[in-house]
């Protein structure tokens, strides 16, 4: 672990201490914008209170408003009061905030980056940090290779030898998503972050991968014995992957609008899943053998032979949820009358290998939609023959699993069981694992998780830039397809999707499970 001091008390694969970063600065551009307020500070709080950060540990702030230190500690002690996971502590934040600073600045202003580097070795020498930094840019992608350049030049991105205990201290870049909006841009954005970071020490956000239940995957197929067996094309009809938001676009209108759905969901978090649900055992719980075994899946997609019926999309439409009247997509504030962009999307693919040759992977994802959830479902082969006299088991499904990735986390289990009584009547039934039942502690916050692995340095949460060359080799030529195809379907809030996603399903024999 370069940077941190070695305990020469503690062995790497002793479970009972947790894993502590070491003496670091965290460098938060755009902290003043709504991922920074509603998600990082709070992690690096709950981070802190959990007792998982150093004393050397500094937290430095970027962005254009005229703000002094203090203003910055006040903002952020707002946020993080309002959006902690774990309770407030005053001594906590106190300590905390003895090592936050703030620095004004526009992103192409070289002499802000020459005060952001002043600024960041005085907390250096103040605080001890070891002269570790990692840089988050929380920013609209379009800057993220200007904040890289000025890096560079500013000579903050270059280590400097003689770090504590004389090891070098490292640098880490921390992207968030999207990685680019097709895979030219994907590859140009690589190019420029490329020629200052080596690819260890570039970390691409994907929040998904931060989720315990994202992880439980691993855990699921790969610690027990029981699901292995039945997971392959010998007994699973199809995989059902839906992330649903009940929202509609509200204050992103700026970055959603000529993203999409597609882009903004199934390129990294439903693709991701995919790999996790679809990929062979890797050789071990590494990152770089976890990674290529998700490769391997990604290169084996496959798309439907004919988009306009393989592919669905669809706007939400004005309507009612949750008994309050709602716009429609094309009436929302900062979204062109005539946008084409969609907010529903849904895919059927394929995955080329012995395990899934023929079982179609269905994704699909809204705004707007019946309720908030993510879940993985596989779906079981229909029993090969039946004993029981049909109007038995009319009420009997197909079997199926379900990891609940949110709300409700846990895995569900679907089979038929006899009704008591008298006749041999066979119904659906649920056996359910939840984690609030099953485990007394709550899990962390997916960006308190993805925040500590990059002060650690621990990379298998995040995804290399093969992976997002992939997805995104997958997703063009849908998009290419869908920009030629006019004004997308229109859906009704809070219904589920428009009728050309159920047909998607309905064409093949099958439908949607109601999440
Ligand atoms: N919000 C979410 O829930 C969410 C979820 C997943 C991923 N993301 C990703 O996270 C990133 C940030 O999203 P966000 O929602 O926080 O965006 P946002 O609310 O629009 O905030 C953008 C930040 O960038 C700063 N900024 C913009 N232009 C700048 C410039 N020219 N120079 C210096 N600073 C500038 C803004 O600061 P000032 O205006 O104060 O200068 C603000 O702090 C994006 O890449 C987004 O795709 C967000």
């Amino acid at each position: 672990m370069p940077g941190a001091v070695p305990n020469p008390l503690r062995g790497a694969l002793d479970r009972r201490l947790p894993r502590i970063a070491g003496p670091s600065v965290l460098v938060l551009f755009g902290v003043t914008g709504d991922l920074a307020r509603k998600k990082l500070l709070p992690a690096i709080y709950d981070l802190a209170n959990r007792g998982l950060l150093p004393p050397g540990f500094g937290l430095v702030g970027f962005a254009r408003r005229d703000w002094e230190d203090q203003d910055f500690a006040h903002e952020a002690h707002e946020a993080v009061r309002k959006y902690a996971r774990t309770p407030f502590r005053e001594d906590v934040w106190r300590q905390l905030s003895e090592g936050v600073r703030f620095v004004q600045g526009e992103l192409d202003d070289e002499e802000a980056f020459d005060r952001l580097a002043s600024t960041v070795h005085e907390l250096d020498a103040e605080r001890g940090t070891g002269g570790n930094y990692a840089f988050y840019l929380s920013l609209p992608p379009k800057l993220f290779p200007t904040v890289v350049t000025q890096l560079k030049r500013s000579g903050l991105a270059e280590p400097e030898p003689g770090g504590t205990a004389g090891t070098t201290p490292w640098r880490r870049v921390v992207i968030e998503k999207p990685f680019g909006h097709d895979l030219a841009s994907a590859q140009d954005l690589n190019a420029v972050v490329d020629e200052v970071f080596p690819p260890s020490s570039v970390f691409r956000i994907d929040h998904y991968l931060g989720k315990e239940t994202v992880q439980n995957i691993l855990a699921l197929r790969f610690a027990n014995t029981l699901f292995e067996p039945l997971w392959s094309r010998n007994y699973v009809d199809h995989v059902q992957i839906t992330m649903a938001e009940d929202i509609g676009v509200g204050g992103r209108a700026g970055y959603y609008d000529g993203i999409g759905a597609a882009r903004d969901v199934i390129q990294n978090h439903l693709l991701q899943l995919l790999a996790l649900v679809a990929m062979e055992e890797p050789l071990s719980y590494s990152a770089d053998a976890i990674r290529a075994e998700k490769e391997k899946v990604l290169s084996a997609v496959s798309l439907p032979e004919d988009l306009s019926t393989g592919t669905a999309r669809g706007q939400y439409a004005a309507g009612w949820q949750g008994g309050s009247k709602v716009p429609g997509y094309l009436e929302e504030e900062g979204i062109p009358s005539d946008s084409i962009t969609e907010t529903y999307a849904a895919l059927k693919l394929g995955v080329d290998t012995r395990r899934w040759s023929g079982v179609p992977f269905y994704l699909r994802t809204g705004k707007r939609l019946g309720r908030r959830v993510t879940e993985v479902a596989l779906v079981f082969q229909a029993a090969p023959q039946q004993m029981f006299p049909r109007s038995d088991v009319s009420e009997l499904g197909q079997n199926a699993l379900v990891l609940r990735i949110q709300p409700d986390e846990g895995v569900t289990l679907r089979f038929g069981s006899k009704v008591p009584g008298a006749s041999m009547e066979v119904r659906d039934v649920s056996m359910d694992f939840t984690y609030g039942q099953s485990f007394t502690e709550a899990s962390p916050e997916a960006y308190e998780r993805l925040l500590l692995d990059v002060l650690i340095g621990d990379p298998p949460l995040f995804p290399r830039q093969e992976e997002v060359e992939l997805s995104w080799q997958i997703l063009d030529p849908v998009e290419e397809h869908w920009a030629r195809s006019g004004q997308p379907d229109q859906y009704g809030a809070g219904t589920w999707g428009p009728e050309s996603g159920q047909a998607l399903l309905a064409r093949d024999g099958r439908h949607w499970r109601r999440p």
